[in-house]
């Protein structure tokens, strides 16, 4: 159990303030303290520790294999070092579908464990019950359209979800209902702006969109995309705003060159 003050963080009101005062917010995703403590300083408003850690951390292919332990292990090292912005746990593949009363059994662990002000979980329609059941005993929820990476194998890619009119109407309709259930935010991922921007107007809760255009109540990146280290990865809904592959390769290959020729540690670097 974390001792940090929580209190002073942003919280559900705050974001759905900012929304009614048409400002807009800023997220990212965090998976270590030292991450989330730059985030923070920056003034970031709202911090993920997304399951995205099981491609961008772990290696791999997808997030189904990450575990509740891990998500927790994660959360804490990430909520250590928070101070304003809002903490939000992804609910990992299997920890929330089976049923409301497992998915809330394993939210409160998350809650009492880390610190998190509240958890994202994956799914449209069929997750409004489990969403009502987490909210109305007091964990905030972020819910997740559109393309959700745990349903990988169902979807058969990373493609965008939406662009049938059958698919977009679905989706306008489970943002709807999430929100009715309680949802504080919904993520809204890699659908067509348009469609992103008719959600976010039929919404009093904000829309933090990843691969949504530019009418999201907010936006969200994983943060090795937008910092560019994860230089493999790049859709055109990722802005790389730095390029810290190619920083982090510089400066280990002169360490490496120091090393190899003597030139470190000098007498000043050494007891
Ligand atoms: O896991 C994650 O990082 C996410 C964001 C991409 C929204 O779900």
């Amino acid at each position: 159990m974390s001792t940090h003050n929580t209190f002073r963080r942003i919280t559900t009101k705050s974001l759905y303030l900012l929304k009614q005062k048409g400002k807009k917010i800023s997220a990212l995703t965090a998976y270590d303290y030292l991450t989330a403590q730059i985030l923070d300083q920056a003034g970031i408003d709202l911090i993920l520790v997304g399951d995205s850690l099981g491609n961008v951390f772990q290696g791999n292919d997808t997030t189904l294999s990450v575990t509740l332990d891990e998500m927790i292990y994660h959360t804490k090292a990430v909520s250590r070092a928070v101070t304003r912005a809002m903490v939000v746990a992804d609910m990992p593949f299997m920890t929330y579908q089976t049923s409301p009363n497992e998915a809330f059994r394993n939210a409160g662990r998350i809650m009492k464990e880390t610190a998190a002000g509240g958890v994202k979980i994956e799914g449209g329609e069929i997750m409004a019950e489990t969403v009502k059941k987490i909210t109305e005993n007091g964990i905030p929820v972020m819910a997740h359209i559109g393309l959700m990476p745990q349903s990988i194998h169902k979807f058969g890619g990373y493609a965008e979800r939406g662009k049938t009119d059958e698919e977009a109407l679905q989706i306008k309709k489970d943002a709807l209902v999430l929100q009715e259930a309680g949802a504080f935010a919904v993520v809204v991922e890699k659908v067509p702006a348009g469609l992103a921007k008719e959600i976010s107007e039929s919404l009093d809760i904000p829309t933090i969109g990843i691969g949504g255009g530019a009418h999201c109540d907010g936006q969200i990146l994983v943060t090795p995309d937008m910092l560019g280290l994860n230089v493999e990865f790049h859709p055109r809904f990722v802005r790389h705003y730095a390029k810290l592959a190619q920083t982090i390769n510089a400066a280990v290959s002169s360490y490496i060159n120091d090393v190899v020729k003597g030139q470190f540690p000098t007498e000043e670097e050494s007891y």
